[in-house]
């Protein structure tokens, strides 16, 4: 296996991350559980602001959609990055752990004039407009609360990145963005120059994630400069900011082959470099949104093994105590993952299992075809690189309640999301008066 940041086999033979055993950490917490390496997200914020802010000046905005809670948005400060948010949501959980707001950026296609209005309020640093009525929306809302907002156009550059169809973001027929090619974009920039209360600082685009292809940023950072000459030649604006997203891919599964941020870092800029000295235009100061690369490899879970079905000649079915419920990437993405037995970790592989989730759903398997030693009820389960899209995309399918999250650093765990409980899932629940249990009166009766 690939034992990833802080990850070590012990003296018991059982997987330890961030100095604690994860054993212990099923024990003492449940199953199951999200643990969040602090070591290793820190490391990796550290390798972006490395590679792009200290040797190029970039701004690395963290994806918060990958995983967000209060504390990661405190951990994102003090690396020094800057936080992508994409609903009112997510800018609420920046808001209230005090994330300084001019280092937030406000993305999503179709945000609410209440979620506009609560980022203008808050003064977030940029608004990424998505398409021609949000603009001309924001123009209103911001003309209304007497503000001036900057903004960065989101464009669609046409750029296929190889990865999986529904996370594909930059080709032409996406729900994402003005596209160049048609003339949209010019339109949107046009629209937006002559606005009053919008202040265009320059472009956006997101080519899709899980990207192991550098030569796409490289495509994609060309293209971009090329529309930002369109529009210095047809409206003498000449953008100052340019922001190429995330999506850099990590190792989940044998055949990946996540590539150095440094790379990374270099064709990205020097493609900007080179475009911005052959059509003669100031160096843009450029950004990159960077989420699972960050937060991915950074997480595991955790879970307890419970009933097992074997059936001779076909499959052996180990069922967990989670689900698609708090990972829905296997049933969502057919996305690969692969699992270790946490308290046999020195044990040789004796055979092939597959991992289903307990919700009611034939499709609801976390991972197909391991090979791993003979697995028994009781033992426990590890799932590396399930720190990207899993909390921020579980749910509750099934009345299940979501798992805790605890952070690990040096032998220490702390609880950062608490396990929800059988109440938090009637939090929001009423039943109208005429469809209440009349209690029977017994003196009535009599
Ligand atoms: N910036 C923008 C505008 C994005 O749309 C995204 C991801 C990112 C940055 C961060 O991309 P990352 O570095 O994390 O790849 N739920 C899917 C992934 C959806 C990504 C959506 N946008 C999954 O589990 O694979």
């Amino acid at each position: 296996m690939k034992l990833q940041g802080t990850m070590i086999i012990n003296d018991k033979g059982h997987l330890e991350i961030g100095g604690c055993d994860t054993v212990k950490l099923a024990e003492e917490y449940g199953t199951p559980l999200y643990v969040l390496d602090e070591e290793h997200f820190r490391n990796n914020c550290r390798k972006f602001y490395q590679a792009f802010t200290k040797e190029y000046g970039a701004e690395v905005l963290y994806a918060g959609k990958s995983l967000l809670t209060l504390a990661v948005c405190r951990i994102i400060d003090e690396e020094g990055l800057g936080l992508d948010v994409v609903s009112g949501g997510e800018l609420y959980t920046a808001i209230r752990a005090n994330f300084p707001m001019e280092r937030v950026y406000f993305h999503g296609n179709n945000k609410s004039a209440e979620e506009i209005r609560l980022a203008i309020e808050h003064n977030v640093g940029r608004i990424i407009v998505d398409n021609l009525y949000e603009l001309e929306l924001l123009n209103k809302i911001a003309a209304e609360m007497k503000a001036t907002v900057k903004i960065l156009l989101r464009l669609t550059p046409g750029v296929e990145a190889h990865t999986h169809e529904y996370i594909k973001t930059g080709h032409i027929d996406s729900k994402f963005g003005l596209v160049i090619e048609n003339g949209q974009a010019m339109e949107g920039v046009r629209r937006a120059l002559e606005m009053e209360r919008v202040e265009l600082c320059g472009f956006h685009c997101h080519i899709g994630s899980q990207i192991f292809e550098l030569d796409s940023y490289g495509h994609a950072a060309k293209v971009m400069m090329k529309f930002v000459n369109k529009v210095k030649e047809e409206t003498g604006f000449k953008a100052g900011e340019l922001d190429l997203g995330g999506g850099l891919g990590i190792y989940y599964y044998e055949g990946d082959e996540p590539q150095p941020v440094e790379r990374y870092a270099e064709i990205v800029i020097n493609t900007v470099k080179e475009q911005a000295e052959k059509y003669n235009l100031p160096m843009p100061k450029v950004m990159i949104e960077p989420g699972r690369s960050i937060s991915g490899p950074a997480g595991i879970t955790l879970y307890r093994v419970g009933s097992i079905k074997e059936i001779p000649g076909v499959r052996k079915y180990v069922a967990v105590d989670g689900s698609m419920g708090d990972n829905p990437r296997p049933a969502l993405y057919q996305a690969k993952y692969e699992a270790y037995v946490a308290n046999k970790m020195n044990k040789a592989p004796e055979e092939i299992i597959s991992i289903a989730g307990k919700c009611c759903e034939s499709g609801d398997m976390l991972a197909w075809d391991l090979s791993l030693p003979r697995v028994e009820a009781g033992d426990i389960l590890v799932v590396p690189a399930t720190g990207a899209y899993t909390y921020s995309m579980s749910s509750n399918y099934n009345r299940l309640t979501r798992p805790a999250m605890v952070l690990v650093k040096d032998g220490k765990a702390e609880l950062i999301v608490r396990r929800e409980t059988y109440a938090d899932l009637l939090r929001n629940d009423l039943i109208p008066d005429r469809l209440k249990k009349k209690v029977l009166n017994i003196a009535s009766v009599r």
